[in-house]
């Protein structure tokens, strides 16, 4: 059945740039922008349409909270950014009463209950959470792009490296997307031979690094991330489109996973037109384990102290 998905921030970076990444997918068959900022999301799809001759048979469209009550998927990219003089829990605090504004306006269009909500805007892991607990909204049918943006840039960035062939390099980053999150060397390979046994320790810990901080890198140099998001966000709504069942570091709720209870995160997950099909537990090294235990602990710490 063809897929119909929203996108509220769809003016912003985030936003626009994902509804380019599935236009290029020519998957999906409908993308629905909707901002706060209406001449925007107007603008953006405008332009997307401009290129649909070349891309495809899609219908794309600026739209209201209740024009996009039929979604099959609701991408949430809205949200905003620090301000010079803001600590980050008061950035989240802001983001939190956005997001509520946000679920509450899409609940009052009677969103169908079926609706797959995926969360994007930061801090991604919590308002994943705050999604199925606001909304009541099935755990199964709320996912979060979690450490997804993370992972293709490890991957990449060990590429470039090591002059490897980039989608062929398969390195997980999981737990939290933040400051916590665990790089996967345990079962990170290229064309199936192990990375550990192609990168020194030094250069593992170099990368991960690297890795983490490319987001603060992006955003230093350009002002915020845009294609890679982009189409981290259109690989899982396509494999929700397809049903792929493809197994992709989204967040989900967990559900005693490592001893991890009552919060969202990214594990190994399987994804398809359900949503979260199954959050797997693998076997993994004790350091890496503890690693998205910590995960755990910093989500908790932080949803303990929202206002
Ligand atoms: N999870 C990830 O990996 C990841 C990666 C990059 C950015 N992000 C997050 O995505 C979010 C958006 O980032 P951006 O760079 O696109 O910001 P942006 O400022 O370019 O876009 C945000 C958009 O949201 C809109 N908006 C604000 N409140 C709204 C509301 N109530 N309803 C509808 N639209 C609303 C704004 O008008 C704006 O167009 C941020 O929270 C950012 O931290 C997440």
């Amino acid at each position: 059945m063809p897929l119909k998905v929203a996108i509220i921030g769809g003016g912003g970076r985030v936003g626009s740039n994902a509804a380019f990444a599935l236009q290029c997918g020519g998957i999906v068959r409908q993308i629905a922008l909707v901002d706060v900022n209406q001449d925007l999301a107007e603008g953006e799809a405008l332009d997307l349409l401009h290129g649909a001759h070349f891309c495809g048979d899609q219908d794309i469209t600026a739209a209201t909270t209740a024009e996009v009550a039929d979604a099959d998927v609701v991408c949430i990219t809205a949200g905003s950014r620090r301000k010079p003089d803001e600590s980050r829990l008061d950035l989240i605090n802001r983001n939190v009463s956005i997001f509520k504004g946000i679920l509450e306006d899409l609940q009052a269009a009677n969103l169908k209950r079926d609706a797959i909500i995926f969360v994007v805007s930061n801090p991604v892991d919590v308002l994943t959470r705050l999604a199925i607990e606001h909304l009541g909204w099935d755990p199964s049918k709320v996912m979060g792009l979690g450490t997804m943006l993370d992972t293709t840039r490890f991957c990449s960035l060990i590429a470039q490296a090591k002059q490897l062939p980039p989608t062929q390099v398969r390195a997980l980053m999981l737990g939290e997307h933040g400051d916590t999150m665990t790089p996967i060397w345990s079962s990170a390979t290229v064309a199936g031979i192990p990375l550990a046994t192609i990168l020194s320790p030094n250069e593992q810990s170099q990368l991960a690094k690297r890795a983490a901080g490319s987001g603060a890198e992006v955003i230093r140099r350009k002002g915020g991330a845009g294609y890679a998001v982009g189409v981290a966000i259109a690989q899982v709504i396509h494999a929700i489109a397809l049903d792929k069942q493809t197994i992709l570091p989204v967040s989900s709720k967990v559900t005693g996973q490592y001893g991890m209870r009552d919060v969202c995160l990214s594990l190994p997950t399987v994804v398809g037109r359900e949503g979260v099909i199954k959050a797997m537990e693998v076997d993994l090294w004790p350091k890496e384990v503890a690693g998205i235990q910590g995960s755990a602990k910093a989500l908790a710490d932080t949803w303990n102290k929202l206002s």
